[in-house]
């Protein structure tokens, strides 16, 4: 594992790589932000957002965190999104779950302790919520693959509740939620048509 001066070093030969390649890609960024994506995705260190879209900094708007729950209420979040919808104007907010996430494996086992179980609350409702078709599944890991993916649906239809999303939608700004998931095993990303649109709001 690299110590941090090799990190900081790291650090030094990419910004030197960035500015041979193109002498003003910082001025730019500096100047202005404009993504046109919101990524809501897992913590999780195999999942990182930009690489595994192709996007450079400065093309996607960010919010991790474990398990990729948006949480009713949950100030961080819900900042994230206002910013996004309000002054970045950003159209498309994508949701993106993980097969093989340790957090919506752990609402499969036993009760965890402190801030990580307060956390998964959302998650644990999402298994109860579909009790019957899990507890259907032959064994843990087809129960764990779909319950990745129950709460990534269930994730989308909480970002349609913030009133900020609510409030675009209202004034008709174009804005859609998309729900993808990402294979750690294959590195690929697959949209799970859960997604919500202003169209499908106003029907
Ligand atoms: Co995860």
């Amino acid at each position: 594992m690299p110590d941090l001066a090799e990190l900081l070093a790291n650090n030094r030969r990419w910004a030197g790589q960035q500015t041979q390649r193109d002498p003003q890609f910082f001025e730019r960024l500096c100047e202005i932000q404009m993504p046109d994506y919101l990524w809501i995705g897992c913590a999780d260190s195999r999942v990182p957002a930009n690489e595994i879209v192709g996007l450079a900094p400065g093309e996607l708007f960010v919010h991790r965190n474990v398990a990729n729950v948006v949480s009713p209420g949950d100030p961080n979040c819900e900042a994230v999104v206002q910013y996004a919808v309000e002054a970045l104007s950003i159209k498309h907010i994508i949701v993106c779950g993980h097969y093989g996430c340790g957090g919506v494996r752990a609402v499969l086992g036993e009760p965890l302790q402190g801030a990580i179980d307060r956390w998964l609350e959302p998650v644990r409702y999402v298994r109860l919520a579909h009790a019957a078709e899990l507890d259907s599944m032959p064994d843990v890991d087809a129960r764990w693959r779909r319950l990745c993916e129950l709460n990534v649906a269930a994730q989308v239809q909480s970002v349609s509740r913030i009133p900020y999303v609510r409030e675009a939608w209202h004034r008709s700004k174009p804005l859609a939620i998309h729900g993808w998931i990402y294979d750690l095993r294959d590195g690929v990303l697959r949209d799970l048509r859960v997604g919500m649109s202003a169209l499908a709001h106003a029907h």
